[in-house]
């Protein structure tokens, strides 16, 4: 049985106070909650404050990017190494917004994840296809070819590190849900991908989430699909009862 993952990413947003309010109000809403993994992705500046406020919570932290280098002449850019010692857990990678407006592509997403499993973090990568390409039949190939080309060269034992997030580009921050069907189909393509690519048991073991306009009226039939293990939340997560009541509906 895998257990459902739920993961909110907060991507630009938040105030310090805000995120501070968020995570205080969130933390007794999920206490009870069990067999469930929940983790919080605050923008960069508020990770520290946040691993310290999470505590001894049920609530993991985790990063939204980071850079494919240990160090070095890099302005602006983050380490997993440094996302590791102030207590991530996790690097969300290959975001839609990512790949679409920072342009990033498969080969770097995949230098990307490889520095951050050396770095001893888990890693959240991210797939899915526009609008045009769900139009013209090409939903497999773009994953296919996200897939092939972000999990290269890695092992079953890195693959026990990894959650694929199936975010249809179409579906993030407009409303617009996949249907359950429409995210079950994709999601049981990943795992026959998996199967055929990284083995049986990586397959049956690696949670696959969804992503896109994932709402506490929606959670409960896409959580209930047999090939989607959890959710990775933008816009829901920003509000803790929300939020917490879409962890309610996966346990
Ligand atoms: P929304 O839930 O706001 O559609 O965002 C989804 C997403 O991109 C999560 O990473």
């Amino acid at each position: 049985m895998r257990k459902p993952f739920i993961a909110g990413n907060w991507k630009m947003h938040t105030s310090e106070a805000e995120a501070e309010k968020l995570i205080g109000e969130l933390k007794p809403l999920v206490k009870q909650l069990q067999n469930v993994d929940i983790a919080v992705c605050p923008p960069y500046v508020y990770l520290h404050k946040s691993v310290y406020l999470t505590g001894e919570s049920n609530i993991f932290v985790g990063a939204q990017n980071c850079y494919m280098e240990s160090k070095g002449a890099f302005t602006g850019e983050i380490a997993p190494e440094m996302l590791k010692d102030i207590g991530c857990k996790f690097v969300i990678l290959g975001h839609s917004e990512r790949r679409h407006i920072f342009g990033e592509t498969d080969e770097m997403i995949n230098l990307k994840v490889k520095k951050t499993l050396a770095a001893d973090l888990d890693v959240i990568l991210c797939v899915g296809e526009l609008l045009e390409e769900r139009e013209a039949g090409h939903t497999e190939s773009v994953v296919e070819s996200q897939l092939t080309g972000g999990l290269k060269d890695l092992t079953g034992t890195d693959m026990a590190r990894i959650t694929i997030a199936y975010e249809p580009v179409w579906a993030i921050g407009t409303g617009k849900t996949a249907t359950p069907d429409q995210a079950q189909e994709v999601h049981a393509f990943i795992r026959k991908w998996l199967a055929a690519h990284k083995g049986a048991a990586v397959a049956e073991a690696c949670r696959i989430q969804y992503g896109g306009s994932v709402k506490p009226e929606n959670a409960g039939e896409l959580l209930g699909q047999s090939d989607i293990d959890g959710a990775l939340v933008g816009g829901a997560s920003l509000k803790a009862d929300s939020f917490a009541a879409i962890v309610q509906a996966a346990v």
